[in-house]
Parts: C-alpha cells; structure tokens; sequence
C-alpha cells in the first residue's frame, strides 16, 4: 500500500478531522477529549523522533521544483538568482494553474538561468506530475494554505525534499502525517519562516545564547499586518484565497512569524518545549465593515460571513515555565509590528521600533531604555555571525524583506549541497503550525486551555544549541 494510501485511510490527513469534530453541531467540545484523541493518533502514527537531525545525501546543484507562482512565488525566484548562477541550484520545474504566471515566470528565470524550466500548468492537479525525483531534487511550495501539506506530502512520498511557505499545516491531523512521512521516508521537510533570519530577530537570539538577557523569561510577539485591501483586491491572492480562510476559522490563522523566532530564543525543542495555550478571539468589525463598504453585491454579501475575530490573542506556556503572549490581527489598521519582546532577569527588548533596556540589579537607575548610540554599540557586539558571514551578499543581491528571505534560501541550498541537517527541522515547523489550529479549538471552547502535544518522542528535552549558528 503507498504511503500517503494508507496515512489517508488511518485518518491522519482529513481535514475534517479531530478539529471539526471538536467544533461540531453539540456546540463547545470538551477539551479533555480532544487532547486525549490527539495524543492516541500520535501513538497510531508511531512517532520515533528519527527525523530530528536528519542528514541526507550531499546534492551539488539542487534541482528545484517551485509550486505557485504568485506574489510569493516570484519573489522566492529573485531569492535563487545568485544560488543559480554560482552553479548552487537550478530551477527545474515550475507549476501554477494560471499559465499566464507560468509564462510570467519562466521569463523572470530566464533573466539569470540558461536552462528551461519544465513547466505544469492548466489544471488543479497538474503539480503532481511535477513531483517527480527524475527532475526535482526539493519542492518549493508556495501555494495557498490548503495545498501545503498536501504538495508535502506527495514531495516526501515521491522521493523530494519539502520546503513549504507557512503554515505548513493547519489541522493537527497534517502535523502528524507530515512527522511521520519526514520520518518514514528520511526527506527533509522545512516550513520556510524567514523571520527567523531576520538581522533583528539573530541578533536578539545571540544576545541571549551569549548571556546578555540572564534567564529568559517571557516574549510578546505578533502578526499585525492590515491586509483587508489585499485580501479584497481580486488581483492579488489568486481567486481570493486568504479572504475564504476569514469567513470559515477563528483563531490564529499565521503564527509562525512571531512564534519561529521565540521559539529559538526559548530553545524550543531543544531543551524546553510549548506545553499548553489558551486562546481568545475579539469580536470581528474592520473585514466586514471593509467589505460592507465596497460597492460590489458579492464582498458585501461575503461582510456578514467573516467569523475570524480581528484580533486574536494566544498566551502558551513551557515546560520550563516561561510565557509567550502571541498575536494575530490582519484586520484593523494599523502600521506593521511583530512585536519582538522578549523579557530576562539581566535585559528587556521591545520591537517597533527596537528599545533595549539592560538591568543593573534593583536599584533605581531611571527605567529608560539604552540611548540609541549605546544600543548601536550592543548590535555591533552581538551581531549573529550568520549574518556578519552573509551581509554583503544579502545587500548586494536581491534581498526579500530587508536581506532575511535571501539568508533563509542561502542556509537551505547550502544545507543541502553539503548534505548537512537543516537549520528547522520537521518537528518546528510541524509545532509552530500546531499552535494555530489549537488556537482554533480554544476561540471555539471559550478559550479553555488546550495540551499541546509532543510530536518529537521526548527528543525536545536535550539541550542543544539552535543549528542557526553553525558555519556552513
Ligand atoms: N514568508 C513570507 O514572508 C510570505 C510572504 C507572502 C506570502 N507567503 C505565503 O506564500 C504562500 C502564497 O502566497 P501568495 O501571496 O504568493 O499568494 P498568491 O495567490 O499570489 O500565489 C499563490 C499561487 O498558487 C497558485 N495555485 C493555486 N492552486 C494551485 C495548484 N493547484 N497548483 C499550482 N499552483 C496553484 C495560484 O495560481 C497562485 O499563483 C502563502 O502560503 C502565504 O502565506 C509568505
């Protein structure tokens, strides 16, 4: 029986599946329950850890297979120039249902690689032709939510290695299968959170590996980006796809960007690891009132069927007690901010705009954040040597969001040329996206507190250093 058969008839991947039935008709579920049939389909998965720090064969040029073309797609494609040209990756497959953006493509990787693409296209299923390890080594999945686990999966089943856009999964029952097919196939499989790379989030990361925050504590991060006019715009997100997601869930839809970089700060999974979370949405007002206002009959239809909250907030805990109050809100005004605080018994640092106060024990010293020259003289001493290593070649090359999105293609290829573990592995990427969807169940119970399970098989206990830092 193939694989991905027989992970769909033990149940692993309906996406109907414990969440739905947790919210179903009987109105609020009983949480008790639904950790407890979460953990007994962990225990049928047979989760054993072995993909942990998985290394696989050395692959000289990585042969790439990019799934959705769309926003992210093309920028993803500015990202591989420099990887392509110095003979590090090719592009050898590209899929999207539009072939207006398969056309659109090819002639924005023509600007840098001598070789065609093949390209699949014209239907929904087209991809799966591509997943195919005689022309792709690595998946490259930026579709929207509903494919990722999906394409993960058929890469891993396939033979590629996967590298999906976030959220990688949205139910728990897709975290699960995506563990166990990393694990039964030994394919790598990465959520890309490219803030992880960011020069702000690494340079916090290093301060606190060097000591400069003493015990970490506690950390506020976020996803506040007012998207309603893209959402609305039906040119942007192909057939309105991130609109669709706000009239059917409520709850943190996009946890990664603030939660990956805490995650590393905490050592989560490597040492300490996300126990239990509650969950509270607001009530909903800035979408619909958006979709109210335009003078198309169908979006203000749409106005009275938005049930995600605007502003959702998750407070989790660890297991070595440690606290992250994280948010989501795509919906009211306002400017962009993932928060970036993070609280220590030696140093405190708020984001947007970035503030470091550093403590000198109890007695009064003013409470006033370093001046500016003096937080300059903490990011020349503490920048991450990832970035030192890298930052000319993130400022000279097309750079994604302020150079991070060019590092976390750079680490990845690399990675895989040189068949080391990668910097995220399964496991993150499977936890982070957890996170969302038992938010979901939380806002649906009246924010009761949800267990989060361990998909590591006890692995997440061993101290280790975050990979991020080697030299590779
Ligand atoms: N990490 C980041 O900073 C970042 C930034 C933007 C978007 N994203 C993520 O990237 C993903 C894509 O977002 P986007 O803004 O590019 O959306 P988009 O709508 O512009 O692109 C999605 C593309 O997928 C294609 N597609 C849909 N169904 C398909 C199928 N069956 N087969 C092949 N292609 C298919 C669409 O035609 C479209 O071109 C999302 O997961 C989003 O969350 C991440």
């Amino acid at each position: 029986m193939r694989r991905l058969d027989f992970l769909r008839m033990s149940g692993l991947l309906g996406m109907s599946g414990l969440l739905s039935s947790f919210t179903s008709s009987k109105g609020l579920g009983q949480p008790d329950s639904f950790a407890a049939e979460m953990q007994q389909k962990i225990k049928n998965a047979g989760l054993n850890g072995s993909a942990f720090h998985l290394k696989a064969d050395a692959i000289p040029k990585v042969r790439i297979a990019l799934f959705g073309l769309g926003n992210r797609g093309q920028s993803l494609i500015d990202m591989l120039n420099w990887l392509v040209q110095e003979g590090h990756a090719e592009i050898s497959a590209i899929s999207d249902i539009s072939p207006s953006k398969v056309q659109k493509a090819k002639e924005q990787i023509a600007s840098f690689q001598t070789t065609v693409p093949t390209a699949f296209t014209g239907n929904d299923d087209a991809w799966e032709e591509a997943m195919n390890d005689d022309l792709a080594d690595l998946a490259l999945i930026c579709t929207p939510w509903e494919l990722h686990t999906k394409m993960a999966l058929k890469a891993m089943e396939n033979g590629l290695h996967a590298a999906s856009e976030v959220p990688i999964a949205y139910t728990p029952e897709d975290s699960i299968a995506l563990v166990k097919m990393a694990e039964e196939t030994e394919r790598h499989c990465i959520m890309l959170e490219n803030c992880c790379y960011n020069r702000e989030e690494l340079w916090l990361l290093n301060m606190i590996e060097e000591g400069v925050f003493g015990t970490v504590t506690h950390a506020e991060c976020a996803y506040l980006h007012d998207l309603r006019q893209l959402m609305i715009d039906p040119t942007y997100y192909e057939n309105r796809w991130r609109l669709k997601h706000h009239l059917a869930r409520n709850g943190n839809l996009y946890t990664t960007h603030g939660l990956g970089p805490v995650c590393m700060y905490f050592d989560i999974l490597r040492g300490d690891t996300l126990t239990h979370l509650t969950s509270m949405s607001s009530k909903e007002a800035a979408l619909s009132e958006a979709l109210a206002a335009t003078n198309d009959p169908q979006l203000q239809a749409m106005a009275k069927k938005v049930v995600c909250g605007d502003v959702n907030t998750t407070l989790i805990g660890t297991a070595k007690g440690r606290s992250i109050m994280l948010q989501f809100d795509v919906h009211s005004g306002r400017p962009y901010n993932r928060l970036d605080k993070v609280v220590g018994s030696k140093a405190t640092h708020y984001g947007y705009p970035s503030r470091l106060y550093i403590d000198h024990g109890a007695s009064w010293d003013g409470h006033r954040w370093l001046s500016d020259e003096m937080e300059a003289e903490y990011r020349e001493k503490y920048e991450h040597p990832l970035w030192s290593r890298l930052q000319r070649l993130a400022e000279e090359h097309p750079q994604g969001h302020g150079g991070m999105d060019f590092v976390m293609m750079y680490r990845l290829i690399r990675c895989l040329n040189q068949g080391e573990s990668l910097d995220m592995n399964v496991y993150d990427g499977a936890l982070w996206s957890l996170v969302g969807a038992l938010s979901e169940a939380s806002v649906a119970a009246s924010s009761q507190r949800m267990d989060i399970p361990d998909l590591t098989a006890g692995l997440w206990k061993r101290p280790e250093k975050h990979p991020v830092g080697r030299d590779i």
